[in-house]
């Protein structure tokens, strides 16, 4: 039996109908651009969230470089600022902040949950951090409690970077999205809520930065031949609009099957040379990745690869030691290091059968180092 890490083909031939369906919608529409789908789907994600607004464009990097820009715009930040973002992350959580001229301070990771230590957070604040960028990681959310306690001590900034936790909700049932002043989402095909190519999406609550997130998408425009700011080309299309909004439909269930995997991995993984990850039960973790830890990290992938299973490693090269960022190489980062050494991401989607769930199980019993 091979256990794909994620089969993009099956996951999206479940919406062969209504994608078909969308995609000649689009077409005798003749609208590519900013038009009714990606209306449409922005009331629905904002609404899914909780948000009084959702803005598409074209990734989760340009949603996160948007959110800082408009922000500079409204003079709530200003370049050479610093902002407070996880070293275990994707690299675009951190390139987003230099796209704008803000300079990112690198927090440890928490090694249970793999989101931000609130201790390492508290030490690396200086006057001039404006911002925290919270990474809900792997899909369960970063303790909103006390990120807001912290954000508002020192009157700063929230922003999420949601791109791993669509639909995830906090113990009071405050949804990824909708827990900072701000949040950067992305559909990037594999993501739970996944497009059929690039997408990402703003979502906030503050119609200032909602008004300033759609000029800067469209060259800063305020209609169509007049720009009043420095813009840039960032919009969600109308194709993808259009998907998404089919999507959205079974992102609930689709992440509720995600969570019957992981409980099934949680009780029957049992092999003591693993590390299984930790999560609260009041919180509502979409499973975006399900990421053990352990110290035979590469001999456990290639064992589980000669029994057909694809497993990965979110992030083997963490940020501050990539070849880009190689004037940070020295930053003294342990447990990111640690993470990186250690993680391995099991195969997890809505679409892996019972069959698959046991081979992965009894795979990962049956290594010995
Ligand atoms: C945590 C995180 N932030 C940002 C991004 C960037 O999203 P995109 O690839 O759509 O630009 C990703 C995507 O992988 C991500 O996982």
């Amino acid at each position: 039996m091979t256990v794909p890490f994620i089969d993009l083909q099956q996951i999206n031939s479940r919406f062969e109908t209504s994608l078909q369906k969308g995609w000649s919608d689009v077409m005798f529409s003749g609208r590519y651009i900013l038009g009714d789908q990606l209306t449409k789907f922005e009331l629905e994600f904002a609404s899914y969230c909780g948000t009084s607004s959702a803005i598409g464009v074209g990734s989760g990097l340009d949603a996160l470089s948007l959110i800082f820009e408009s922000y500079i715009h409204l003079g709530r930040l200003k370049p050479g600022d610093k902002i407070l973002v996880p070293a275990h992350t994707y690299i675009a959580s951190v390139m987003s902040i230099l796209n704008c001229g803000l300079f990112p301070v690198l927090v440890e990771p928490d090694l249970k949950t793999f989101n931000l230590d609130f201790n390492d957070l508290a030490s690396k604040y200086s006057h001039d951090v404006k911002a925290v960028l919270a990474v809900h990681m792997y899909g369960q959310l970063v303790d909103s409690e006390r990120l807001m306690s912290f954000c508002n001590k020192y009157d700063l900034l929230c922003i999420e970077d949601a791109a791993q936790a669509h639909g995830a909700k906090n113990f009071s049932a405050v949804k990824a999205g909708h827990i900072g002043s701000a949040a950067a989402f992305s559909f990037y095909p594999t993501k739970n809520l996944g497009a059929l190519g690039d997408g990402g999406a703003v979502t906030t609550d503050d119609q200032d930065l909602e008004e300033l997130v759609r000029q800067l998408r469209d060259y800063g425009r305020i209609s169509r031949s007049e720009s009043v700011i420095f813009g840039v080309n960032s919009r969600l299309d109308e194709i993808q609009a259009c998907f998404l909004s089919a999507k959205l439909k079974s992102l609930d269930t689709d992440n509720e099957k995600r969570r019957i995997i992981a409980c099934r991995y949680l009780e029957e993984i049992e092999n003591p040379i693993v590390e299984l990850p930790y999560f609260s039960k009041q919180l509502d973790h979409v499973w975006h990745i399900f990421a053990i830890r352990s110290n035979f990290q590469k001999d456990i992938i290639h064992h589980l690869d000669k029994k057909g299973i694809s497993a990965m490693v979110h992030y083997p090269i963490p940020i501050h030691r990539q070849k880009v960022f190689s004037p940070w190489a020295d930053l003294n980062l342990p447990v990111t290091d640690q993470i990186s050494r250690t993680e391995i991401s099991l195969p997890i989607s809505p679409i892996m059968t019972s069959a698959q769930v046991d081979h992965v199980i009894s795979a990962v019993n049956s290594f010995t180092p």
